[in-house]
């Protein structure tokens, strides 16, 4: 009997995982595990043009550990303007992504866990909105949808159907029109700490 149980066992400490706060020590393997998942393209992205040279929104960098700490998915939120509104104001929002879960793991819903995570800290943190680029086929069980976002445009190609939005405070997105630009906190370079 022990046997099977500690088969069991085996069978459920190998797929759980845990959702985690990112911290500096997780940056080269969520790096890496965004090359084994996204390849070269992910830098080619629109969106990468809003996440260059900035830092995720505060408290909104998340991890999916794997029993024995490793990451083995990821998701990230970064302020941006989303256009102005009615009476020319910058509205506030996030840009979500990349989300990425190793594919060892896929299909053990660890994007769902990682996707609530982010969506609940964010409303929690008094965010209005968050925006992405993705299928919609995937993303609208989680609220977005390609109606929300459809005066926004990103700053580069991208597909009107996969620019998509969820409202956090109702009626956020309603009038705001234009270019997303971003504007978070900048990271600070090596390069430039030593200038300084
Ligand atoms: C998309 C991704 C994050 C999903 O992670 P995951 O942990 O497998 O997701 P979950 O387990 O929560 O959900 C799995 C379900 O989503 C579905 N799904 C996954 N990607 C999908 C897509 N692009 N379109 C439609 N459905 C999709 C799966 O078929 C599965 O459906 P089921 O529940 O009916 O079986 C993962 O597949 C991934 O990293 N893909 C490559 C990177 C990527 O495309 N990221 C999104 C763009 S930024």
């Amino acid at each position: 009997m022990a046997t099977v149980l500690d088969s069991v066992r085996a069978f459920f400490a190998h797929s759980a995982f845990t959702i985690d706060q990112e911290n500096a020590g997780d940056v080269v393997a969520r790096e890496r595990l965004l090359d084994r998942v996204m390849g070269e393209a992910r830098f080619r992205k629109s969106s990468e043009t809003l996440r260059r040279g900035r830092l995720p929104a505060e408290g909104l960098a998340f991890v999916a550990r794997d029993a024995e700490g490793h990451v083995i998915g990821t998701v990230r939120l970064w302020n941006v303007e989303a256009g102005v509104d009615a009476d020319g104001n910058a509205v506030p929002a996030l840009l979500l992504g990349p989300l990425a879960v190793d594919c060892e793991h896929e299909g053990k819903g660890i994007g769902g866990a990682l996707m609530r995570a982010a969506i609940t800290e964010a409303r929690d943190r008094g965010h209005g909105a968050v925006l992405l680029v993705g299928d919609p086929e995937y993303y609208e069980r989680f609220g977005f949808f390609a109606a929300k976002a459809q005066h926004l445009v990103m700053p580069g190609p991208f597909e009107r159907r996969r620019f998509l939005a969820l409202e956090l405070k109702d009626g956020w997105l309603d009038g705001a029109a234009g270019v997303l630009v971003p504007s978070g906190r900048r990271r600070v370079m090596p390069a430039a700490r030593k200038a300084a």
